[in-house]
């Protein structure tokens, strides 16, 4: 068999891996709950707008900075939105996600763009972060409250610090606020999240600068598509 119907049969393949994981009868509209995936026509997902302005932003940054190419790790990336984004944009990407389906559906997508997503299944912990790869850019969007709810504010840092060595020029970074339950136990107490996480990330991670980035549009856990809070994003430089 000629290599371009092989390529053919492996791309249908792609399509067709892609369609079974996001829509419910096969022949319907694909969708995913958290990210848009506008490279495989999915817009109006839950965090789209917030995941849309964020990813505008980082781009901008990275600009500015003339940081085009080079390796990016996106911790917990789940079905790839930031990761295919960082991957179209010209880097190679580490995509790392603790929940199967969601990174099974980023690498789908990410075949069907064309992007260099390599997906790393595991569970970022205190004791698996000295296991991941080095990289020129970090992104640790959204996931820093489930590590304090899981190992605590103390066994976080460790694990912050452990990522920001590993980072050779940039960390982009945001958290739950104030919407967080208190199971979580996040660190803020009546503080403003912007102001403690600054003085976090200078102190702790000795960070050279901190960029605020704005705020864009994220949600409760159990809010309604339209019910969304407002959540910081940072810059933060080796
Ligand atoms: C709130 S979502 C944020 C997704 C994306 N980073 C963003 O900001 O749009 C958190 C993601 O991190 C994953 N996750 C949570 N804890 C994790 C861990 N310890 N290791 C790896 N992935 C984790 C979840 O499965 C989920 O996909």
């Amino acid at each position: 068999m000629g290599f371009n119907i092989r390529r053919k049969i492996i791309t249908s393949l792609d399509h067709l891996k892609f369609r079974s994981l996001t829509t419910r009868y096969f022949f319907d509209r694909p969708t995913v709950k958290y990210h848009p995936l506008p490279f495989a026509g999915i817009s109006d997902s839950k965090r789209a707008e917030g995941s849309i302005t964020r990813m505008q932003k980082i781009q901008e940054f990275l600009q500015e900075r003339k940081i085009t190419d080079g390796f990016a790790m996106d911790c917990g990336c789940n079905v790839g939105y930031f990761s295919i984004s960082l991957a179209q944009a010209g880097f190679n990407v580490f995509g790392i996600e603790e929940d199967a389906r969601s990174l099974s559906i980023a690498y789908s997508a990410a075949q069907l763009a064309n992007g260099l997503f390599s997906p790393l299944c595991m569970r970022i912990t205190p004791n698996t972060a000295r296991y991941l790869p080095e990289a020129d850019v970090t992104l640790c969007l959204s996931i820093w409250h489930h590590w304090v709810k899981a190992y605590g504010i103390e066994e976080t840092t460790d694990l912050l610090k452990t990522l920001f060595q590993k980072t050779h020029k940039v960390m982009f970074f945001d958290t739950g606020e104030h919407e967080m339950p208190e199971n979580y136990n996040l660190p803020f107490q009546n503080k403003n999240p912007k102001d403690w996480l600054e003085t976090y990330f200078k102190e702790a991670l000795s960070a050279s600068e901190v960029v605020w980035l704005g705020q864009h549009k994220a949600f409760a856990p159990g809010a309604k598509k339209d019910e969304f809070v407002m959540r910081s994003l940072f810059a933060v430089v080796k």
